[in-house]
This record gives structure tokens, sequence and C-alpha cells, in this order.
């Protein structure tokens, strides 16, 4: 999976599933990015009360977690390796500067700024290697020199410690889909120099509850409410971490 992410959203056909599929109205992932966006809204709120930062979203994709934040940031930054995810951005109305980079060599340069700063990323860490966190993490680090600066928020749409693991341990063997624990995150952002102020998860069920009609109203109040309860993002199937520089 994680070799070939960059080029897995480069056709047309990937691209509207994400926007239009993955992301349908009612779907588990519209759901989650509900909940995540009413929770983003009031961390920036709270963490930049007298300034509004500006928005640096690596492998911002169709442009979700720019226009989550729309209004609420002075101006934003999206930065994908999928010219074509960048225009659906574009097309959903995604107030941004849109910037393509590569997928690998010299780590990309975040759009020099003054002030504070807010660096997103989301649904990316899960499913590539080591080389290309490496490369978000230190595209992070550029854009938030200091604690002072802002915040890093990452996603992890596959914590390892969750009702999900239970599939890979049915699918013993012929795995298809990756997992990356909490420990795995926090050793990450620390060797890029960040230490987590924050985590808080998304969904406790998996996908499969927002499927089946009898059960969709249920799972959705379920997973409202017990991501509510303090701790239960250690469990959670979706995880956003929110860190800081440390020294
Ligand atoms: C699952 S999408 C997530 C998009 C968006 N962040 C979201 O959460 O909706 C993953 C995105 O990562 C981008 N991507 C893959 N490899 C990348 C890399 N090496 N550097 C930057 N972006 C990359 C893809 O083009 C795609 O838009």
């Amino acid at each position: 999976m994680d070799d070939n992410y960059a080029n897995a959203f480069q056709n047309a056909g990937a691209i509207d599933k994400y926007a239009h599929v993955t992301y349908a109205p009612g779907s588990y992932a519209w759901h989650i990015n509900r909940r995540q966006r009413a929770y983003l809204r009031g961390l920036i709120r709270r963490a930049f009360p007298d300034l509004r930062p500006t928005l640096h979203d690596f492998a911002c994709g169709t442009g979700r977690a720019i226009r989550n934040l729309d209004g609420l940031v002075w101006r934003a930054h999206g930065y994908d390796t999928s010219p074509d995810m960048l225009a659906k951005a574009a097309e959903l109305g995604t107030e941004a500067r849109l910037h393509t980079v590569a997928a690998g060599g010299p780590v990309p340069e975040p759009v020099a700024t003054d002030g504070p700063a807010v660096v997103t990323m989301f649904r990316l860490l899960l499913n590539v290697d080591d080389d290309v966190r490496a490369r978000a993490l230190a595209f992070a680090a550029k854009a938030l020199p200091t604690a002072e600066t802002g915040l890093l928020v990452v996603e992890n749409h596959g914590n390892s410690r969750s009702l999900r693991h239970l599939r890979a341990n049915r699918h013993a063997g012929r795995r298809w889909f990756a997992e990356l624990s909490h420990a795995q995150v926090v050793r990450l952002l620390r060797r890029h120099g960040f230490e987590v102020v924050a985590r808080r998860g998304f969904s406790m069920l998996t996908p499969g509850w927002y499927e089946r009609p009898l059960l969709r109203r249920a799972a959705r109040a379920v997973d409202g409410l017990a991501c509510r309860i303090p701790g239960s993002a250690a469990w959670a199937v979706n995880v956003v971490y929110v860190a800081r520089r440390t020294g």
C-alpha cells in the first residue's frame, strides 16, 4: 500500500470515489469528519484567541481539513502530490493556495509566513512507509520551528488498539489494511521534535456498523457519546493527535 500511495490518488475514479463515496453524507467517514470538525474548530479558537494562524495542510487531498477550519485561519495552504486531488479541492470550494509537491526527494518547503501556524496531516501517516512519514514530519517541523509557533494535528485512522484490530486477527496472514499504534505515533512525533499535548478519538466502532440500516442510528449515538469519555481515545479506531514542538 505504501509505495503506491501517492499513485493511488492520481486517477479520476479514485478521486471521485474518495470525495463522493467515502465522504458521502451519512457515511462512516462523513460522521467522523463532522465530529472532528467540531473538535478542531474549538481547538483552534482556544489555542489562538488573539491572532488567527496560517494553516499548512500536508497531503490535503480534497481539502477536507482546510474547509473544516474555514473562517478560523488567516490563510490556508494545501500541499499534495496529486494535482487531480488539488483540482477536486478547488472544485469543492476550498479556500486555499494549493501546491503540488513531489512524492520523494528533498522535504517540501512550507510557504514562509509570519505569526502563528497550524499544520494538519489527515489520513496520511497510516498508509505510507517510514520515509514518507519522516518527510511529512520534517515538513511540519519546518513550518513549526518552535513550541510558540503553533500546533501540529495528525490523524491516525487505524489505531491498532481498537475494535478494527479484530478484523486484522480474522484476516491473519492475508491482512490488507495498515495499523498504527499510539506508541508508534508518539515515537514518530518525538523523533521529529514534537510532543503530544492532546489526543481524541472520533469513532469507537468500525464502518460495518454504519452500513447496516438497523444498526446505523445506534452506532452513531454510541460513537457520539463514547468519544467524549475521557481516555476513550486509547481504544478508538480513529484518533487525532495534537502536538507541539519540544524545547
Ligand atoms: C486519503 S487522502 C487524504 C486527503 C486529506 N488529507 C483528507 O484527510 O481527506 C491521502 C492524500 O495523501 C496524498 N499523498 C500521498 N502520498 C503523499 C506524499 N508522499 N506527500 C504528500 N501527499 C501525499 C494523496 O495524493 C492524497 O491526496
